[in-house]
């Protein structure tokens, strides 16, 4: 990612993320990696959205990053818990102070009459919430700890790199395969 955010225009954190709802039909859209830990991929979001639901409905998501400069796709599988404590707290305060009157106004992925009714809500949160905002309870993190990588970089003719990584639920160490791209 350091790498691609030299070349990439913008957004080099930004991954597709994907959920599954209760029918298991796959949902998919774009979040920015906001932190990448030793074990997870941080993200944040409303934890009453859709994909908020999704992920504390069954755990699990899968993520894809593509950087188009550098002909590069990481791919990964894994489990999901939230991050709802004081590191989403800090993520939060360091936000610019729209973004979390903005993170009060929204009410994602539910249904919105007009976008007057929106700014409506953010100079609301303005007056009730000042200057120095607490996080909202419905909103924060989601650690991705990865079950599985994949590896993906540009060959010539097709013929592309690909390796998955997989962790050894026994031992917690990493086993690495070739496959055919
Ligand atoms: C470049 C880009 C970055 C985004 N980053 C985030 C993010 O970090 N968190 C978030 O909740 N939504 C982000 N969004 C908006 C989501 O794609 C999505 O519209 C929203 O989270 C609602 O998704 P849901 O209804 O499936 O929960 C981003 C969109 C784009 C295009």
């Amino acid at each position: 990612m350091e790498d691609a955010a030299k070349s990439e225009p913008n957004d080099a954190n930004a991954m597709a993320l994907a959920t599954v709802d209760a029918e298991g039909l796959p949902n998919v859209r774009i979040v920015l990696i906001k932190d990448i830990e030793d074990d997870a991929f941080v993200f944040y979001t409303n934890f009453e959205s859709a994909k908020g639901r999704e992920l504390d409905a069954n755990g699990k998501a899968a993520l894809v990053v593509h950087w188009k400069t550098t002909r590069r796709q990481v791919r990964v599988r894994g489990t999901v818990t939230r991050e709802d404590g004081a590191v989403a707290d800090a993520y939060y305060a360091s936000r610019p102070l729209d973004s979390r009157l903005g993170a009060w106004a929204s009410r994602q992925s539910e249904p919105l009459d007009s976008r007057e009714t929106l700014i409506d809500r953010v100079e609301a949160a303005r007056a009730e919430h000042g200057t120095d905002p607490a996080r909202p309870p419905f909103w924060g993190g989601y650690r991705i700890r990865p079950e599985s990588f994949e590896f993906w970089s540009d060959g010539a003719y097709r013929l592309h790199d690909r390796e998955v990584w997989r962790r050894d639920p026994a031992t917690g160490g990493w086993t690495a395969q070739r496959l055919y791209p």
